[in-house]
């Protein structure tokens, strides 16, 4: 039987488990790392941290304190908007590395693109980091490198300037918010798509439909939603400080929803956008 820590292979063939334990506003303290070694001991192999989620010494304290060996958990991490830029990029990963307490990270994406100002200027400027995420990558201390938030119109530049291609893009997705031509044109390009809020930072716990859909399997609407984003492909990064909510979180596998249902949530109008749009947030 599947369970969180069943793989999806990236393009470069190394395998992200399809569940991973969001951290974004968890504070940097013991209960984060105790909270980690928790979600280890339900089953979670993928932790999911950023620069600027400011928690990154807990993480790598609670990943080197856990119990697993270094190898048999997948972590991400992601480099902060002010530090766009080849040479700042270089030296936003040594930061990060460090900081977490670390030899090496399973994945580092750019959160944001640059997507202001002239044309030219932004992407010049998600080229130019392009390039440094893409030396990280070949000195072997990151073992994949992708990017968050970008939508089309800002992966057409990146890859015809990549030598190597993101493996990894993370976008809010979830029922009434899954950009459909994002997706398809990550997934058309090998490109594996992360949700990010996939509770629609629990906007959909209680939704109707997610709940009516959910009493049919035995199932909450929170685990609806995670199941509909797997069934979609997209590794999801669920939140939750509650350890009866992390394990399920986990209990995806013992159902699964029908192609009619996975229509009608397709199907939902815009529900719980964060309101986020990559071209106008002002961090
Ligand atoms: P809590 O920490 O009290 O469990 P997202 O991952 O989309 O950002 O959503 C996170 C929010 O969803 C948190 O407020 C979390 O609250 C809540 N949550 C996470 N998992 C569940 C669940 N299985 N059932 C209900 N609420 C959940």
């Amino acid at each position: 039987m599947p369970s969180a820590a069943s793989g999806f292979p990236l393009s470069n063939g190394v395998k992200i488990p399809c569940i991973g334990l969001g951290t974004w506003q968890i504070p940097d303290n013991q209960e984060l790392v105790r909270h980690i070694h928790k979600a280890v001991e339900i089953g979670y192999r993928h932790i999911d941290t950023a620069h600027i989620y400011g928690n990154e010494r807990s993480v790598g304290e609670a990943v080197r304190t856990c119990g697993m060996p270094r190898d048999k958990i997948f972590v991400t991490s992601k480099l902060w908007n002010a530090d766009r830029g080849y040479k700042e990029t270089l030296a936003a990963f040594d930061t990060t590395l460090k900081t977490l307490g670390l030899d090496y990270l399973d994945l580092f994406l750019i959160h944001w693109p640059a997507a202001r100002g002239e044309a030219m200027t932004w992407q010049s400027i998600n080229s130019g980091t392009w390039r440094a995420m893409e030396e990280i990558y070949e000195s072997g201390r990151v073992r994949s490198i992708g990017v968050s938030n970008f939508l089309i119109h800002h992966l057409v530049p990146l890859l015809a300037r990549a030598r190597i291609a993101p493996m990894v893009n993370q976008l809010e997705f979830h029922p009434g918010y899954m950009q459909a031509p994002t997706v398809e044109f990550c997934q058309s390009r090998g490109i594996q798509v992360e949700a990010w809020s996939p509770l629609g930072r629990g906007a959909l716990i209680h939704h109707p439909l997610l709940s009516e859909i959910g009493a049919k399997y035995g199932v909450t609407g929170a685990q609806v939603a995670l199941r509909w984003a797997l069934q979609h492909g997209a590794i999801v990064l669920p939140k939750s400080m509650n350890a009866e909510r992390l394990k399920q979180n986990t209990e995806l596998f013992g159902f699964s929803i029908s192609s009619e249902d996975m229509a009608a949530i397709d199907a939902m109008p815009q529900t719980a956008f964060s309101g986020l749009d990559p071209d106008h947030v002002t961090f």
